[in-house]
């Protein structure tokens, strides 16, 4: 998959649909030349260098008067030699100067992916998935090494790259922007389209086009955060969902991030990812090295859904990993929007034993479990069970939901703290705050100092002990606030630049001692809902809770806007009471099980409160979702129609191999005597008959007609609706299952 044309240097990876080709300038730095669409290996590729007589302004060098690294695209550019865009690498010696340039030594090929120590990454399972070339760069004057690293993969249309930074000489060097990826297209006639919101907002879908200067999202919480997520795209203004080129960008990564859209003034475009430079500075000792996350480049002609589909194919299968990536996840009930803090061990057998009368499989016990904490003041930190509540503690709890044939879950948030807890008096120098300065807190809770190897075991110690003991199989890991006055007190002042990401490294490693211990415990990452819903949680917690927002007709927002990067197995979403906790919205347990069961699905409600007429319409849902978990988890998904956009939002999953396909379709608000609608359906085969069951209608149609025609929709407008012939009301959904007729 990765060729070299050793007398041009020139380097072009391809798996046959996708092309990436650099190559070694004259002057020895890497130089872009394309990505995209597959080229064809034959060529020669070196007329793509485009260069320039441009004396006024620019900076040349000696004896060449084309060549100023300003006019050239670049694979990894470098601060102070003649490029003034933001440069990829900016590294300061003892001499205060921030100069560097690099230079091609060599490269290594390797069969499959290396594995990046301590950082989640993508991975191979064979040798020939994937192909990694390691271009071996080196600043002579400063003695430092920098491995730049491409994977391609065979069955998806991703380059995943990191770099690797080594000091080889004798002084001190401080790393101020070392990003995972950076490359130079060579035009800039693209929408950006990136993942922006906020608490219970998570994610939504923003475009704009991009002009000349800088555009950009970022974190410098300490985690991805609900405002942006670790991922942009860029597509041509033309590319739809369905049609048009488009590359995506995503950071496996779940601290501070900078993703980046530079347009220079000559419309060449510099597109950059990796760790916010903003409050980063690693110091590299002699014979010091420092890894970047990886980030991950995917490219596709098929609209922004054959964006979707690639992510997701990765993701799901080389990203998450371990016992429960292949496997169907429970359908499971948490009691947190039903009883917030307030409840007791008879209350939650009662739940319990109502959910497992509806097919439900694994109880979730939510915060307020331990210590003193009957609200937010008091008790994080003490993951002790709380007698009053739990007189038999975690085990006896367990044990009694196990007797009842279901699995046991718990909620911890082990990255935090409150000062009224036996852990903070215990440990008063173990959170994150500047001496001198208050330490503000978010929900009366601060944040442990992860970058500390000694918290992060005094947490799992306790994590351990709680988790050897009783049978938990599933935790849900929450985080709740982020960081603020970041300091570690364990770092001298010119380590300080490394907390953020010693934080995360400390957050991986409690995770990855945590499966490393328990292999078959499934974890939950959260974060006020979708605060670090991003590529870096995936490889230690297969599913994420999406949102704190559970309403249906939110959640439509929610949930496409999530799915550009990340795909349905990972999506937590759960049917909770009406009127919703959130927004006070009333809709229909239809639609709310029909959303929800188009992720990681259960329930967030106490089951006591429904009619029995809406327990018939849960254990029928229940019963659905394990009927099509795995089909709905592993098929190809496409978003049809953009709750952004209209008063629909709809989308489907479709079997890889297109002998099935479900469609979910919500009408937000009702309409009067409205028109007549098809929905053109994707991933179906044209010459396939298929039967296709709405709710209220069903009838057969071949792939191509389903395809181009369209689905005929169901959504009765008042005025249409006789007796017996579908109801009309706000919030509406209808699921249509499609089946090849055989
Ligand atoms: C925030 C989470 O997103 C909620 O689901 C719940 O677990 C609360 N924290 C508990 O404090």
């Amino acid at each position: 998959m990765i060729t070299v044309d050793e007398r041009d240097k020139v380097f072009h990876l391809s798996n046959g649909r996708i092309s990436y080709l650099f190559y070694v300038m004259d002057t020895e730095q890497l130089g872009h030349l394309y990505f995209g669409k597959a080229l064809d290996k034959r060529g020669k590729y070196l007329h793509m260098v485009e260069k320039a007589y441009r004396p006024m302004t620019t900076c040349i060098r000696e004896g060449d008067l084309c060549t100023s690294y300003e006019h050239l695209r670049q694979e990894y550019p470098c601060y102070g030699t003649s490029d003034y865009r933001y440069p990829a690498l900016e590294v300061q010696g003892e001499d205060g100067s921030s100069i560097s340039s690099l230079k091609y030594q060599g490269y290594e090929m390797i069969k499959g992916k290396r594995h990046l120590a301590g950082l989640p990454a993508t991975y191979t399972e064979e040798d020939d998935e994937a192909a990694t070339v390691e271009i071996m760069m080196k600043d002579t004057w400063r003695n430092l090494e920098v491995v730049l690293s491409y994977t391609i993969f065979r069955d998806v249309d991703a380059i995943a790259r990191s770099v690797r930074f080594v000091n080889r000489g004798g002084g001190v060097l401080f790393l101020d922007r070392a990003m995972s990826m950076s490359v130079d297209m060579p035009d800039a006639d693209y929408q950006s389209v990136q993942l922006s919101g906020a608490w219970s907002r998570e994610r939504s879908v923003k475009v704009r086009d991009l002009e000349t200067g800088i555009t950009s999202v970022s974190s410098m919480r300490g985690h991805s955060s609900h405002h942006h997520n670790p991922f942009f795209a860029l597509k041509r203004k033309n590319t739809t969902e369905r049609s048009g080129e488009v590359y995506g960008f995503s950071l496996v990564y779940s601290g501070n991030f900078l993703a980046q859209a530079e347009v220079d003034n000559y419309q060449v475009l510099r597109v950059m990812l990796g760790i916010n430079p903003f409050g980063f500075r690693w110091k590299l000792g002699p014979q010091d090295s420092f890894t970047t996350p990886e980030a991950v480049m995917v490219f596709s002609a098929q609209g922004l859904n054959g964006m979707s589909r690639q992510f997701h194919r990765l993701y799901r299968k080389r990203l998450a990993r371990g016992y429960w990536r292949d496997r169907e996840r429970p359908v499971l009930i948490n009691n947190w929007e039903a009883t917030q803090f307030d409840f007791d061990e008879n209350d939650l057998l009662r739940f319990a034993r109502k959910a497992k009368e509806c097919g439900i499989e694994m109880f979730v016990l939510d915060d307020g479990w331990f210590g003193e904490r009957n609200d937010d003041k008091k008790g994080l930190g003490d993951w002790k069970a709380n007698r009053d509540k739990l007189p038999d503690g975690i085990e006896g709890l367990a044990e009694k939901i196990e007797a009842l044939g279901m699995k046991f879950g718990l909620w911890f948030e082990p990255e935090m703290v409150n000062m009224d807890s036996d852990f903070f008096r215990d440990h008063p120098d173990y959170i994150i705050r500047t001496p001198g300065r208050d330490a503000s807190h978010g929900r009366n809770q601060y944040v442990l100092d992860f970058s500390r190897k000694e918290v992060v075991d005094a947490v799992y110690g306790q994590m351990y002990e709680l988790l050897s003991k009783a049978k938990i199989s599933y935790i849900k890991w929450d985080m709740n606030r982020s960081i603020s006055e970041c300091y570690s007190a364990a770092y001298p002042a010119d380590q300080q630049g490394e907390i953020f990401h010693r934080y995360m490294l400390g957050v991986y490693d409690l995770h990855e001692r945590l499966l490393q211990a328990f292999p078959e415990l499934l974890i939950e990452s959260c974060s006020s809902g979708g605060g670090r819903f991003d590529a870096g949680m995936l490889y230690y917690a297969p599913q994420g809770w999406t949102s704190d927002d559970s309403d249906a007709i939110e959640r439509l927002k929610i949930q496409y806007g999530t799915s550009f990067s990340y795909p349905l197995s990972c999506m937590g979403a759960h049917v909770s009471a009406c009127p919703n906790e959130q927004v006070g919205r009333r809709t229909p347990i239809e639609t709310r099980g029909n959303v929800a069961c188009t992720g990681a699905f259960g329930y967030e409600h106490d089951l006591d409160q429904l009619s029995d007429e809406e327990i018939e319409i849960v254990k029928k849902q229940v019963a659905f979702y394990k009927e099509n978990r795995r089909f709905i988890a592993e098929g190809d998904f496409y978003r049809l129609l953009s709750p952004f956009e209209g008063n629909f939002g709809a989308w489907e999953v479709a079997a890889e191999d297109g002998s099935r396909a479900m469609a979910t379709v919500t009408r937000i608000l009702s309409e009067v005597n409205g028109p007549y609608r098809r929905l053109p359906l994707c991933g179906l085969r044209k010459d396939q008959e298929y039967h296709i069951a709405g709710r209220y209608n069903s009838y057969d149609a071949y792939g191509d007609e389903l395809m181009q025609y369209g689905l005929i929709l169901e959504d009765r407008s008042s005025g249409s609706v006789t007796e017996g012939n579908g109801r009309c009301e706000d919030f509406l959904s209808v699921v249509y299952e499609i089946k090849a007729k055989f």
